[in-house]
């Protein structure tokens, strides 16, 4: 078999993913590292909305070009279909990116768009629920447990059927900042591997 053809069959297999990010990216990090010399999927685009995000230097220092998109387009426009399209993308996985999805995308990667949630959804979910709003509204509920949620996307704000959840402990002590960084360790251990585990079924 050609060299040509071995390339070619290994490309078809290959499933390609977009990061769209909005923030510092330690999870996009953590996705690239897991992915690096996959066979199964590849980060082929890191989509961002905001200019000197953090995430934008992670996908720099990898070499995975960055698409910074704007709200015209996104939410009026054809929401980029067209560069994804080019960077044949087939899955997208959302990495704390704060703009709510638009149709267009919905309807063309329907049940192919996950997000992850910082908390146990569906409590502390919904619009303006987000970041260490979260945190801040779970501190002052006097919870003793908050958690991850990693769910698939479709037209409501934390809406989608959920994928996995993992939980953490809150102690008296804790504070939002504390429980952030507990949140964080929790996205860390897992993120990677279940969006692995989504796309090896498709
Ligand atoms: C994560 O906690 C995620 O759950 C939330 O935003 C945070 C993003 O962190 N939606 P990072 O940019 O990946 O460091």
């Amino acid at each position: 078999m050609s060299t040509d053809i071995l390339h070619e069959q290994k490309n078809r297999s290959l499933l390609q993913i977009a990061i769209f990010a909005s923030g510092a990216g330690s999870n996009a990090k953590k996705i690239i590292e897991y992915f690096r010399g996959s066979k199964e999927a590849s980060i082929n685009l890191i989509v961002c909305n905001r200019q000197g995000a953090g995430v934008i230097q992670i996908a720099a220092d990898s070499q995975i070009p960055v698409l910074i998109i704007e709200k015209e387009r996104f939410f009026n426009g054809d929401s980029y279909l067209q560069e994804l399209q080019h960077s044949s993308i087939n899955f997208i996985v959302l990495a704390g990116f704060l703009w709510k999805i638009p149709e267009t995308l919905i309807q063309n990667f329907r049940n192919k768009i996950i997000n992850i949630h910082p908390a146990l959804l569906p409590k502390y979910g919904g619009k303006g629920m987000y970041g260490s709003k979260v945190h801040d509204a779970i501190i002052a509920a006097g919870e003793t447990e908050s958690g991850i949620t990693i769910h698939y996307v479709d037209e409501h704000y934390d809406n989608g059927d959920i994928i996995f959840q993992a939980k953490c402990n809150i102690e008296p002590n804790d504070t939002a900042e504390t429980l952030a960084e507990k949140i964080h360790q929790l996205e860390h251990e897992n993120f990677a591997r279940v969006i692995e585990e989504c796309v090896s079924k498709i």
